[in-house]
């Protein structure tokens, strides 16, 4: 931008993201998720990722080592932990189940469907290429970058299905409402953004919980120890236990690089904390859709 006008002008149109394509599809892949900083050398060591593809990031500025990036990563992981964005979920669902197999690998498989729309469209909504440079990379990857074979929701799906979440299941989940008003929620805040330190804040609150979210996606679906072993193994969650801490350090460093006024900051934050209102119902959704699957399915059975 600076301005979004032109953009906010564009009628919303319901199901803009959502991927039907690969929702016909049986292959699999996923979303974007984190990796705890104690394991930051493994990470810098990480032959998988550097086979994959995902590394050769040049960046002479905001590394990992900078000062002011360890500063604001650390102020923004605060200000997300104060959210507390986990903890009905953990709470109400502690124990390994097939309805939390099966509804979080649903969730976040459309979530994931979603990511690459949502990040591109961001990626034209900023108003320099050096920006919409910073703000593509996270979506290439998503799509598997020069793969198609590893374009991440897919890649996902499968690591689902292997937890045996089913198309039946994505198909019947899917036509509930909550899930899709979260997704809403995103798109409301990303078409409402007014400023480029808007829509980088928000990106940067869609990053910043991803150890977490990657975390509690895997023990989700691992409710067995069959399917622990395999997943524990699968490309999917290896690659993403490697590649989000570079995610997070973009990000900030988009604030860093971009954000000098206080006008700015100001709101890049407005925007980080719509990224984090969006995990908050996403969260708490799949907590309530959990439930009623565990109803739903006493009563069947
Ligand atoms: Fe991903």
């Amino acid at each position: 931008m600076e301005s979004t006008q032109g953009v906010q002008d564009v009628e919303p149109i319901q199901n803009w993201g959502e991927d039907t394509a690969g929702i016909a599809g049986e292959q699999g892949v996923a979303m974007s998720a984190v990796i705890l900083v104690k394991d930051l050398d493994q990470v810098v060591e990480s032959n998988e990722a550097k086979q994959a593809g995902y590394s050769g990031t040049k960046e002479a500025t905001y590394t990992l080592e900078h000062p002011e990036v360890m500063a604001w990563t650390h102020q923004f992981e605060q200000r997300a932990t104060e959210k507390k964005i986990f903890d009905l979920f953990t709470s109400l669902h502690a124990e390994p189940s097939r309805e939390k197999a099966t509804i979080v690998g649903v969730l976040w498989h459309r979530f994931s469907g979603f990511m690459p729309w949502f990040l591109c469209q961001a990626a034209a909504m900023v108003s320099s290429n050096e920006k919409r440079h910073y703000v593509i990379q996270t979506a290439f990857e998503e799509l598997g970058m020069r793969d198609a074979s590893e374009i991440h929701p897919n890649m996902f799906w499968n690591a689902a299905q292997i937890a045996g979440v089913t198309s039946e299941a994505r198909e019947r989940i899917r036509s509930t409402k909550e899930p899709a008003e979260a997704l809403t929620l995103l798109r409301t805040a990303l078409s409402d953004s007014q400023s480029d330190a808007e829509v980088l804040g928000l990106l940067l609150g869609l990053e910043i919980p991803a150890v977490e979210n990657i975390e509690t996606i895997l023990a989700s679906l691992c409710y067995s120890e069959e399917v622990a072993k395999k997943l524990n193994e699968h490309k999917f969650f290896k690659l993403h236990r490697q590649i989000e801490i570079e995610h997070v350090r973009l990000t900030v460093s988009n604030f860093l690089r971009f954000c000098t006024t206080e006008k700015d900051k100001h709101l890049f934050i407005k925007g980080f904390d719509h990224g984090l209102e969006f995990w908050l119902q996403f969260w708490t959704t799949a907590t309530s859709v959990i439930s009623h699957e565990m109803v739903r399915n006493k009563k069947s059975g």
